[in-house]
């Protein structure tokens, strides 16, 4: 225990710190034009269009790289083919537009999937109960470059369709947006740890007792993430994400010893919800956050997105 003795000998063979670089913050936008509260995620609120550039520029202050944005979309925007994803005015679109126009130096990161926009909350267009794949890849790629043009810095595709990190990448080249960088979800299990989210974003109701299982992978399988992982990084992936977080810590570490390409771990918003009961009904304390990010870089993750970003971005401060 000789190295354990002291504060400072433990600081001195401490393998793995969080900084404030390892943490990128999921914000979700409304129209509404009052902030509401999302019942299962205590203290995370959904940011009315007229205070995202005031919740950015805190992120910036406090030194958080990048941020993701994920929109509340009206009921009545949403049909059977997310045709709103491509409607350049889109809550995405117009707050992309209005971070970059006011902030400078902090990462943009967009989500690619149609599920904030359909009817039936699935990631993809349907027909005979079939999720289509191609069908659904070239509005993705559509989604993609308006999102570009809008002022993203990295698209992120969290779909799961085969073959869509190829198409978004050519259709981005095509479109001369070379310099746009996309982070993979090359590995999403089909999870219960998404609940909270999908009640944020108003698809959980849509979405009601359907699976996403015929697209997200089985959370039994492991060689399966690094197929697909490698797929997505022939495809031209610069990033990969692992998601959720929590329980594949070991698909993390696996892929960071397999392929040597950034990697980053998505915290959920089921895994932000446990904790942060656990700690308001002082079950566990506050440095478990911590304790859990901590997790996420020893077992290889370039960074971390997680809603407890700004709070934990904060008490490094
Ligand atoms: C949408 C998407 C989901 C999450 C991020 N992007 C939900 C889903 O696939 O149903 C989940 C994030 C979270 O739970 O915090 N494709």
């Amino acid at each position: 225990r000789r190295n354990r003795k002291s504060d400072w000998s433990r600081r001195l063979v401490k393998e793995n710190q969080i900084s404030v670089n390892d943490l990128i913050l999921p914000i979700f936008v409304t129209d509404s034009d009052n902030k509401t509260a999302i019942t299962a995620m205590p203290g995370v609120n959904r940011i009315p269009m007229n205070e995202v550039v005031g919740i950015v520029q805190e992120a910036k202050e406090l030194g958080l790289p990048a941020i993701a944005l994920f929109p509340e979309t009206n009921n009545s925007l949403k049909d059977e083919n997310g045709s709103e994803a491509l409607n350049e005015e889109n809550i995405v679109c117009r707050a992309t537009r209005l971070i970059k126009d006011n902030i400078k130096d902090i990462g943009i990161i967009t989500d690619v999937a149609l599920d904030p926009y359909t009817s039936h909350g699935h990631d993809g267009i349907i027909k005979n109960n079939e999720i289509l794949n191609d069908e659904t890849l070239s509005i993705l790629c559509k989604q993609a470059i308006i999102q570009t043009k809008a002022g993203s810095d990295i698209i992120a595709p969290s779909d799961m369709m085969d073959g869509r990190v190829q198409a978004i990448r050519k259709a981005l080249d095509k479109n001369d947006y070379k310099n746009t960088q996309i982070m993979s979800y090359a590995a999403k299990y089909a999870s219960c740890f998404f609940g909270p989210f999908r009640n944020a974003i108003g698809s959980d109701a849509n979405l009601s007792s359907k699976s996403k299982k015929s697209y997200q992978m089985d959370f039994a399988n492991s060689d399966e993430a690094l197929r697909e992982v490698s797929l997505d990084i022939s495809e031209g992936a610069d990033m990969v994400m692992v998601k959720p977080g929590m329980p594949y810590l070991d698909i993390i570490k696996s892929i960071k010893e397999n392929f040597k390409i950034p990697v980053f771990a998505y915290q959920v918003s089921g895994e932000y919800s446990l904790i942060k009961n656990a700690i308001d009904k002082k079950i566990i304390s506050e440095d478990s956050i911590i304790e859990t990010l901590t997790g996420f870089k020893r077992a290889g993750a370039s960074a971390i997105v997680t809603y407890f970003a700004d709070k934990i971005a904060k008490s490094l401060k």
